[in-house]
């Protein structure tokens, strides 16, 4: 992909050494850090409600609806910032042009007017319109790409492991000290076959 991005032309132009080095570094926190997260946040929730381990094991087909319910219940990242364009109010607060703001995607993704139960981790929720890949025009162009790692990675690690158990002490393992990302800071388990 690398090399794609050098030798990509646009009208004669190619980017810059600087140009080049900021996307490979975009591409590395939008892509690689986000994909993680999604993995170690996937493996701890089925790990502390393993009731869910379980279902997903007798019906592996459950595993697109998992994934899609990690994806709500720990939204990798956590927030994305607009700059307002125009005056507006939002739940009583007066927005003015030029303010930056965060949006919460992780609240979002716990709305108890969108979501039934929301703090409840359910493999099978249907419908689950959560905002993980954000909306609207900068919706993830990787999207995709992080769904299939996903799915090719529980897939293969339930097949081949029937036993798959926390390692980490006290109840849920240390989280990362950031707003950004959001994942534990290391996740370990014990595989058996
Ligand atoms: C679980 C994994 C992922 C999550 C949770 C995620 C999350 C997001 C979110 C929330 C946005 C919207 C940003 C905004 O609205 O300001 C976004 C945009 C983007 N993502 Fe992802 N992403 C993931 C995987 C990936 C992968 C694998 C790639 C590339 C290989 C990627 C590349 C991008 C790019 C280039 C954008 C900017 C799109 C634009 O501004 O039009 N992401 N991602």
């Amino acid at each position: 992909m690398i090399s794609i991005l050098v030798h990509a032309e646009d009208e004669g132009q190619f980017m810059g050494e600087a140009e080049l080095i900021a996307n490979l570094i975009g591409l590395v926190n939008a892509g690689q850090e986000t994909t993680g997260c999604l993995l170690a946040n996937g493996m701890l929730r089925v790990l502390q409600f393993p009731e869910q381990l379980d279902r997903m094991r007798k019906a592996p087909e459950l595993v697109g609806t998992a994934i899609e319910e990690m994806l709500r219940y720990d939204a990798p990242a956590q927030f994305v910032a607009r700059r307002v364009t125009e005056a507006v109010e939002i739940a009583g607060v007066a927005l003015q042009p030029g303010a930056i703001i965060a949006v919460g995607l992780g609240a979002a993704n716990r709305d108890e007017t969108v979501f039934e139960v929301p703090d409840k981790f359910d493999i099978t929720r249907h419908p689950n319109p959560h905002v993980a890949f954000g909306h609207g025009r900068h919706y993830c162009i990787g999207n995709a790409l992080a769904r299939l790692e996903a799915t090719t990675f529980f897939t293969a690690v339930l097949q081949k492991f029937r036993r798959i158990l926390p390692a980490w002490e006290g109840q849920t393992p240390k989280w990362r000290p950031t707003l950004s990302f959001r994942s534990p800071v290391s996740l370990p388990v014990v595989l058996g076959s």
